[in-house]
């Protein structure tokens, strides 16, 4: 292909794809599959790998990330980022209306949205193209996101049409649905990590993670509320919001234009239960006049608009009685409590249970068997405790003792230091943490054994059949006919899958086997580093936070499970079973230990190759890749366009500075 041609296929795969981006984020009608987007992207990405003079960096192939930022940028607002004032009542509602009524003397319109729960963002566009995204910040000064928004699917990075201003900014809530928000907790539980705490955090740390390449992956979402600029098409604020949408950005359906502060109450109404059933949380109605002119006259306060105010929900609450408590054990030996309640209706939905998360919460309330508490559902979907009415406690009521033994298996608990959770140590022998590893274990993105889901388990676990993951290779056809539930056919069915488990290659067993904080990307690392079992268990500490991205807290918990006997024991035996515990010889083909000992930082666009496969390349030859530049630093390999700040950086430090075909030399 010529480089006329390519610059050519590049065009028309970027329009392709920036129209199939818009079809699928905004007005979620894509007219082609997810494959055949894929194929496309990858051809993109293929040419401007081959051809990097025509990567622009508004290229959708940007949106998979990639970059680190070591520090985000301070930059200052070109016009500060208030914040609203907030008012729990209709009646101070009602007094806002008052004054606007007595400011402006004449009839004016109010624009009512509801208030998005997440991290307000400005995007500044030059010529139709983004040029830069900040935080509220302390709304003078933000941080610099722009390589991370970029990742946002739903932000464009090109405007359509030519109806937009030359410069302008546009204002918006950057959040992370609940749906993603759910998976990523549920992940992180499977592999031992604490949870997120709600969706706003999560898309507040998101953002502000260095590795854009993560933030790609955890689907953030924005709203757009707010046009500023000289040049704006119309004058009133709804109609601006019109021409946003039409520019590509996302603007909810949800964004009304009414006549008085009646309507305004209705909007409220209406809303109150209809934004549970939304994808993310929202925890009140804004509020603001939509004519600029009005909004002018109207003016500021030190802090925020006359011309617009937030109504915030109340949390729905009721009280009702604490019956008992309960507490589960989870895959990772984590006890919960849970308070089982007296059924109460509360928001529409009935309650009956609710979290109490920890020793730490159930301390803090002072909450008793048999107390009134106050339940409470805010913006969120789980209800939570907030508090007891101790002008209803019982003389005698006692204080709640957190149970020291497992409720299922009767070990003594232990509580890490600095942790909040109780722990069951239990792990080999406690009968949910057995279910929770073998449900793990045969999970899609580890064994694959689609046969023995859940249900499975539980009943070849209560049959007495199974009790670790080594014992289902034991499994015979004939255990299982006599079986509920268990035909000829799906006993088969059971034993084929389980013998077809044995071909997964030794990155997804490393995960499969569940040690703690282990996620499918650490265990490729890891695999891929050490390429057999036996050279993972014999790691010592310093060898093993030798391998890129492993911390303290993995090397000490792959260290603890290999001193665990119990563990070497049912390795041993999935072994013999013929389960892969070395790096295949294909695999093995393609690495070496040319650059062991060697930590790389890699900066710039390269010609012959992608950032990541280049990445790849280098652990595949047993190097480390990191993203800021210290003593410890052994290459910078260094592409077009690499940033001065790291070129300097290097120089002081006497870092050696390599071009990739130098680099392809150390590998030859
Ligand atoms: S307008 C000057 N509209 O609430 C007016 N803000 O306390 C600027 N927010 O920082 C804000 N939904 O992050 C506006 N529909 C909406 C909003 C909204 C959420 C957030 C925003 C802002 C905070 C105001």
């Amino acid at each position: 292909m010529t480089s006329e041609q390519a610059k050519q296929r590049i065009e028309e795969l970027t329009k392709q794809i920036e129209e199939h981006n818009y079809r699928y984020y905004q007005l979620a009608q894509p007219t082609i599959s997810d494959y055949q987007f894929d194929m496309l992207l990858e051809e993109l990405i293929k040419l401007e790998n081959e051809f990097p003079q025509f990567l622009s960096p508004h290229s959708p192939s940007q949106r998979v990330g990639g970059t680190i930022t070591k520090e985000f940028k301070t930059v200052k607002h070109k016009y500060p980022m208030l914040s609203l004032a907030n008012t729990y009542s209709e009646e101070e509602l009602k007094e806002f209306d008052d004054r606007v009524k007595k400011a402006l003397n004449e009839s004016y319109e109010y624009v009512c949205e509801l208030k998005y729960d997440g991290v307000a963002i400005g995007l500044t566009y030059v010529n139709g193209k983004l040029k830069q995204a900040v935080t509220r910040g302390d709304g003078e000064k933000g941080d610099d996101v722009t390589t991370n928004v970029k990742t946002i699917k739903s932000i464009p990075l090109k405007l359509r049409g030519n109806n937009y201003p030359e410069e302008f900014e546009i204002r918006g809530e950057i959040f992370m649905p609940r749906k993603v928000f759910d998976e990523i907790n549920k992940e992180r539980e499977e592999i031992g990590d604490a949870p997120l705490a709600n969706p706003r955090n999560a898309a507040a740390g998101t953002l502000k993670m260095q590795d854009s390449s993560i933030v790609a992956k955890r689907k953030l979402d924005c709203y757009l509320y707010f046009v500023l600029g000289e040049n704006l098409p119309h004058q009133t604020h709804y109609e601006n919001l019109n021409a946003a949408k039409e520019w590509g950005f996302k603007v909810p359906e949800s964004v009304s234009k009414v006549n008085s502060i009646e309507e305004v109450f209705q909007f409220i109404k209406s809303w109150e239960q209809k934004r549970f059933t939304l994808p993310f949380d929202t925890d009140g109605v804004v509020l603001k006049i939509n004519s600029y002119e009005q909004q002018r006259i109207l003016g500021f306060t030190a802090k925020s608009p006359r011309w617009a105010i937030a109504y915030k929900y109340k949390a729905a609450q009721a009280t009702t009685v604490l019956e008992s408590i309960s507490y589960q054990v989870g895959r990772t030996g984590a006890i919960t409590p849970v308070a089982n309640l007296k059924p109460v209706l509360l928001a529409g939905t009935i309650v009956k249970r609710a979290s109490l998360h920890n020793a730490d919460i159930i301390e803090k309330l002072d909450i008793r068997i048999g107390d009134t508490v106050f339940v409470e559902k805010g913006g969120e979907i789980i209800p939570k405790i907030t508090g007891v009415d101790i002008s209803k406690r019982d003389l005698f009521s006692q204080k709640t003792e957190f149970i020291s033994h497992c409720p299922e298996c009767n070990t003594e608990l232990i509580r890490p230091e600095g942790l909040a959770l109780h722990f069951c140590p239990n792990e080999n022998g406690c009968p949910p943490q057995i279910k929770g590893k073998m449900v793990h274990f045969t999970s899609r993105k580890a064994m694959a054994i689609e046969s023995l889901g859940e249900e499975t388990i539980e009943q070849l676990f209560d049959a007495g059949l199974i009790h670790n993951i080594a014992d289902i290779y034991d499994l015979k056809k004939e255990q299982l006919l006599p079986l509920e539930r268990m035909a000829e056919k799906s006993a088969q069915n059971l034993i084929d899958g389980i013998e077809q488990s044995k071909k997964v290659p030794f990155e997804r067993v490393l995960f499969a086997i569940g040690i703690r904080h282990i996620g499918e990307t650490t265990a490729k690392k890891l695999a891929y580093y050490f390429k057999n079992i036996d050279a993972l268990k014999s790691a010592s500490k310093e060898q093993l936070l030798e391998v890129g991205d492993i911390g303290e807290i993995i090397a000490q918990s792959i260290t603890d499970y290999f001193k665990n006997p119990q563990n070497v024991e049912i390795i041993e035996r999935l072994k013999k079973a013929g389960l892969q515990f070395e790096l295949s010889e294909e695999q093995l083909a393609n690495t070496t230990d040319k650059l062991k000992g060697l930590t790389f930082v890699i900066s710039g666009v390269f010609n012959k190759i992608s950032r990541d496969d280049l990445k790849k390349l280098i652990e595949q030859n047993g190097g480390k890749n990191t993203g800021s530049i210290s003593g410890k630093t052994s290459y910078l390999v260094a592409g077009e366009n690499m940033g001065p700040e790291k070129l300097k950086k290097a120089q002081a430090l006497g870092v050696k500075i390599i071009s990739e075909d130098q680099f392809f030399e150390l590998i030859q």
